[in-house]
């Protein structure tokens, strides 16, 4: 297998190969992401909310992460393993960033670390990127400033929006940033970034024109359903999937079913 480093995702860009990328938070899925070719895993921190029931990416805490970033890189033999920098562990301060993502990167083994905002987290992004560790910037709808949007809705339709959030993408290509995550913004928007910069830009509900797409894992299984943006295409009703299995199992169990004559020492 080809390992896939940050320097593969450029090439993919250059010749023109769409990036998949998908969310992992722990082993067993993870082992099942990278088997089946998924190109980059992000280990989120949508697993606030996906994983610990939070209605925001805000709580999960820098060891939780790097507990799920662990257990996802050691399922992992060919994937780009990106790990969320969680609210609160780099915005401000870059010596805290810094620190932060260093324990990112030494505690999990992950290869590269992802940060949501421009301008108001350059330092952070440039001090992190001085220490030779790999950063995925984050624009558009950016989960941890959900408080400040005040709402989930599509981002950067008004002009203002749309030219900061410009800029903001060639700041972090100049800076050094890797690659970026275009979230929840017009498709002609998205287009026009991933034309301009050089680096890829993965896009989730930023439409076709972009390098690369990312979906929760979760969310595309159909694990939750009442999750339902325009921009998820769900590829299995697994709630139902394992809703039958659950059943089954209490059915059995409670008819004495099972365990069988077979399924006995
Ligand atoms: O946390 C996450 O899952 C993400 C993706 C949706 C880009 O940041
Ligand atoms: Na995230």
């Amino acid at each position: 297998v080809k390992v896939v480093t940050t320097h593969v995702l450029h090439e993919m860009k250059l010749r023109g190969e769409k990036i998949a990328m998908l969310t992992a938070y722990d082993y067993s899925m993870a082992r099942i992401l990278d088997a089946a070719g998924v190109d980059v895993l992000l280990v989120g921190d949508s697993a606030s909310n996906v994983m610990a029931g939070h209605i925001s990416t805000l709580p999960i805490t820098l060891d939780q992460m790097i507990y799920h970033a662990s257990s996802v890189v050691r399922a992992v033999k060919r994937a780009l393993v990106v790990v969320d920098m969680p609210f609160g562990t780099y915005q401000g301060n870059s010596k805290l960033a810094l620190r932060s993502a260093i324990r990112i990167m030494k505690e999990s083994g992950a290869d590269a670390v992802k940060m949501e905002g421009g301008s108001e987290i350059i330092d952070s992004v440039e001090r992190i990127l001085s220490a030779g560790i790999p950063v995925m910037g984050h624009l558009g709808l950016t989960p941890q400033s959900i408080h400040k949007f005040g709402t989930y809705v599509v981002r950067a339709r008004e002009e203002a929006e749309a030219k900061k959030l410009i800029e903001d993408a060639h700041l972090l290509e100049e800076t050094g940033c890797f690659s970026i995550v275009l979230e929840k913004i017009p498709a002609k928007l998205g287009a026009q970034v991933a034309s301009e910069l050089k680096i890829p830009v993965i896009g989730i509900g930023a439409g076709n024109g972009v390098d690369g797409q990312v979906l929760v894992t979760h969310d595309m299984l159909g694990i939750n359903q009442e999750f339902s943006p325009r921009f998820l295409r769900r590829y299995h009703n697994l709630y139902a999937e394992m809703m039958g299995a659950f059943q089954a199992y209490i059915n059995d169990v409670k008819s004495l079913d099972f365990p069988n004559e077979k399924e006995q020492y």
